[in-house]
């Protein structure tokens, strides 16, 4: 197993222990590629869901919030295409009755030789030490050249077959790659056939009177549908922007891998309507406003990159995703969408309804142009997770494991802890806590020697413990105990709130992530 995989399985098993993330209807088993936010997942996913709003709706005067329903008029599903487009390729395995997505198979074979290429690098820079330049061995190793133009040419192969929609030589490719069902090991596969991954349900209680309807694979839509209820009513001008948090549904044929492909997951979208002509600056921008967002974070800025897409969905005209190096690897964690009017037109088309917007400026009407951009809040939350875990080797010989999510994100802000169950002390630490309470989610922890408390709240991510001892009771101060440097300091009960509120301040992420528009 990778070490990586390993770090995996520690962070789904740690989510669990620590009531993050509970796999959903536990006691019958489960359902599979279904999973419940526990006490501490959902105030992290409320926090991140804050980081975003404030980003997008808050920061910026020409964007505006949107709650659509889930369900919406099976019409629209028709007029977005996703009725006839919204469907993934996949292939069984014969042996071992598994499914998978046959873009995704080579993906992953490409992903193997590109692990082949690090080793490579990794092997290289330990030989050479100090002297070794990366760029100047890839553009001269024979091996990792080799291994370059054996990626394009797949790639190219790839997106042929996608572009054509050509099932045979999808099928071809799989096996022209040698490429063998990571279960059974053979290559005895069936046919690859479209898979459309809407959920479908019926509306109605009269027998025979029900419609089919479609639980929205995406939040978009409801987007759509609202744009010109929205911009006449909030008297929006062109380039503005819609945004929405709100659940989606898929029926994923290849769904594992914890919260990172779920059936029933949540987006938060923004769909931002701009003159025709101009979305390639527009993309361009929210390409950076991203990128931005998501490193203000200080997840680490090497754990980002973009990868323009080689197909490009029905609706758009440029895509790139941002991906995040996920202890699974690098993988999509947001797309950035240059949607041109494709929907737009589409629901005029369908509704017989003009959505044209009129440009005073100009003195023209126009279908805008759309640039969205569209992120997964539970790989959002997984990426926070997961790379926040760390289990560390302390001085002392003693282990501790500690979540150091960034305390603006972190689910309870401080820890208050009297340091025995006695002499007043928990009265006192019970004042401080509705002192820290009207701003903060806060903890309040008697229980087990103070060590032991302390490390319960490393292991959620807490970034302040402040324990109450007698010295309290004399003169009104505390200790504040800091999460990542595990730092103590004496500080005045008349001094927390300043102390952490700074610390967990979203504001300070703000100075660093906001590109207005
Ligand atoms: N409106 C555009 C759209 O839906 P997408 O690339 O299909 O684009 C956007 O999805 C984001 O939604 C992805 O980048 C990913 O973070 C998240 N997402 C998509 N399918 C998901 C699933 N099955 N489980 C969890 N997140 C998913």
């Amino acid at each position: 197993m990778a070490a990586n995989e390993e770090v995996f399985k520690k962070v789904v098993s740690h989510a669990k222990e620590f009531g993050f993330v509970f796999p959903s209807s536990e006691i019958y088993d489960g359902l599979s590629a279904t999973y419940d936010y526990a006490q501490n997942g959902v105030e992290l996913k409320n926090n991140i869901k804050k980081y975003w709003w404030t980003a997008m709706v808050q920061m910026n005067e020409n964007i505006v919030g949107l709650d659509a329903a889930i369900f919406m008029h099976p019409k629209t599903w028709k007029a977005s295409g996703h009725v006839d487009a919204f469907n993934d390729p996949l292939i069984d395995n014969k042996d071992s009755k598994k499914r998978y997505r046959a873009d995704v198979l080579v993906e992953d074979h490409i992903a193997k030789i590109e692990g082949k290429i690090n080793k490579d690098i990794t092997k290289a820079k330990k030989r050479f030490g100090d002297a070794f330049n990366e760029e100047e061995f890839r553009s001269t190793n024979p091996n990792v050249l080799r291994r370059v133009g054996e990626i394009e040419k797949i790639e190219a192969q790839l997106k042929t077959v996608q572009v054509n929609e050509d099932l045979v030589a999808f099928k071809s490719l799989i096996e022209d790659l040698g490429i063998v069902c990571p279960i059974s090991g053979s290559k005895n596969w069936t046919e690859v056939r479209q898979f459309n991954l809407m959920f479908g349900t019926e509306m109605g209680s009269v027998a025979g009177d029900a419609s089919t309807i479609y639980l929205r694979p995406e939040t978009a839509q409801g987007i759509f549908v609202n744009y010109l209820n929205v911009q006449k009513t909030g008297r929006m001008k062109i380039p503005f922007g819609i945004a929405q948090i709100g659940k989606a549904f898929r029926n994923e044929i290849v769904a594992r891998q914890f919260i990172f492909r779920m059936r029933e997951f949540e987006q938060m979208e923004m769909q931002f309507f701009v003159k025709p002509g101009t979305q390639k600056k527009w993309y361009e921008h929210w390409k950076e406003a991203r990128i931005k967002w998501h490193k203000a974070l200080n997840l680490g800025s090497d754990n980002y990159r973009f990868h323009d897409h080689l197909k490009v969905a029905h609706y758009a005209d440029a895509a790139t995703d941002i991906e995040f190096n996920f202890p699974i690897g690098f993988k999509e964690l947001e797309g950035v969408h240059s949607r041109t009017d494709f929907d737009l037109g589409k629901h005029e088309e369908f509704s017989g309804k003009k959505l044209r917007y009129f440009d005073n400026d100009d003195n023209e009407s126009y279908v805008p142009y759309v640039v969205e951009t569209s992120i997964g809040l539970d790989r959002m939350f997984l990426a926070v997770l997961s790379s926040s875990f760390n289990e560390e080797k302390l001085e002392d010989g003693s282990e501790r494991i500690v979540l150091n999510i960034p305390p603006a994100l972190a689910p309870t802000k401080a820890a208050v802890l009297p340091l025995v169950k006695k002499d007043g002390l928990p009265e006192k630490a019970r004042e401080i806590m509705k002192i820290l309470q009207y701003d903060h989610i806060c903890a309040y922890e008697e229980k087990d020697s103070i060590g032991k408390r302390y490390r319960r709240q490393d292991a959620i991510g807490t970034p302040y413990c402040i324990t109450v001892d007698h010295q309290t009771l004399d003169d009104n101060t505390v200790t504040i105990r800091e999460r990542d440097t595990m730092s103590q300091e004496r500080v005045a009960v008349d001094e927390l709130p300043r102390i952490i509120g700074k610390k967990v301040s979203l504001k300070n992420l703000f100075m660093d992530s906001v590109v207005s528009v």
